[in-house]
């Protein structure tokens, strides 16, 4: 059975990740600054670790990474930096050492091209967007994922790869980005392939094939 690291497994997709992942006959293992968050979820490993130090000692035997921590909205740059850039590198790293097969990253809409848009949250999609490159060049087989604004609505396993020209329906619900990641892992196909993704119509089977 193949053995699935998830960093950021107590954050808001994270924790929508673990039983799919379980569900789809993936063994997971859950790096958690509290792991008392996830107490209520049978039928994982869980293993205790902080971002912002080494965290290594997780990444014993794992065959693929779910990076889908992130810093916070409430946060400040010095924590954008740390976890969003610093942290996803250190990962690569590790993942590298330790032969990871298939690393996938939730990264952000607007990553691919930090210049294009007047933002307030440049900051962010700079370190989102040198992540990314760390991790394609790295030699780690990858998926990136750049979701467009999260919701927290049920989802509908229906999708676009395709950004929507209207910026109000750039976005897609947290349960949406679980699945696709569900569903690149127990494919294992879409590797070195970065994925926009929104809501849309059609099905995540149809197009992570
Ligand atoms: N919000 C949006 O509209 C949007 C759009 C596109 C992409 N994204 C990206 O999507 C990703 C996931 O979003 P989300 O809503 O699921 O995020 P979230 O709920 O804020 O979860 C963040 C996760 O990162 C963990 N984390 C942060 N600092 C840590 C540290 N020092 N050590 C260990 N774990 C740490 C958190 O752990 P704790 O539970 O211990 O805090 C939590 O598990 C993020 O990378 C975000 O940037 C967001």
């Amino acid at each position: 059975m193949s053995k699935t690291l998830v960093i950021g497994s107590t954050g808001n997709i994270g924790l929508l990740s673990l039983p799919m992942l379980k569900d789809a006959g993936i063994e997971v293992t859950a790096l958690a600054r509290s792991p008392d968050k996830l107490a209520g979820i049978q039928g994982i490993n869980v293993i205790e670790g902080d971002l912002e130090n080494d965290f290594e000692h997780a990444f014993k035997d794992c065959d693929s990474v779910v990076f889908t921590a992130g810093s916070g909205a409430s946060t400040g740059p010095d924590k954008t930096l740390l976890i969003d850039l610093w942290a996803a590198c250190k990962a690569v790293d590790y993942a590298r050492k330790h032969h990871v097969k298939h690393f996938v990253i939730v990264s952000s809409r607007g990553a691919d091209n930090p210049d294009a848009l007047p933002s307030a949250i440049k900051p962010y999609l700079v370190a989102k967007h040198m992540a990314d490159e760390y991790l394609k060049r790295s030699g780690v087989p990858y998926t990136i994922l750049r979701p467009g604004r999260l919701t927290d609505d049920s989802g509908t396993g229906q999708i676009t790869v395709r950004r929507p020209e209207n910026s109000d329906d750039q976005c897609i619900a947290r349960a949406d980005v679980a699945k696709v990641i569900t569903r690149v892992l127990s494919t294992g196909q879409s590797k070195n392939v970065v994925y926009e993704l929104y809501k849309g119509e059609t099905a995540i089977a149809d197009l992570i094939a």
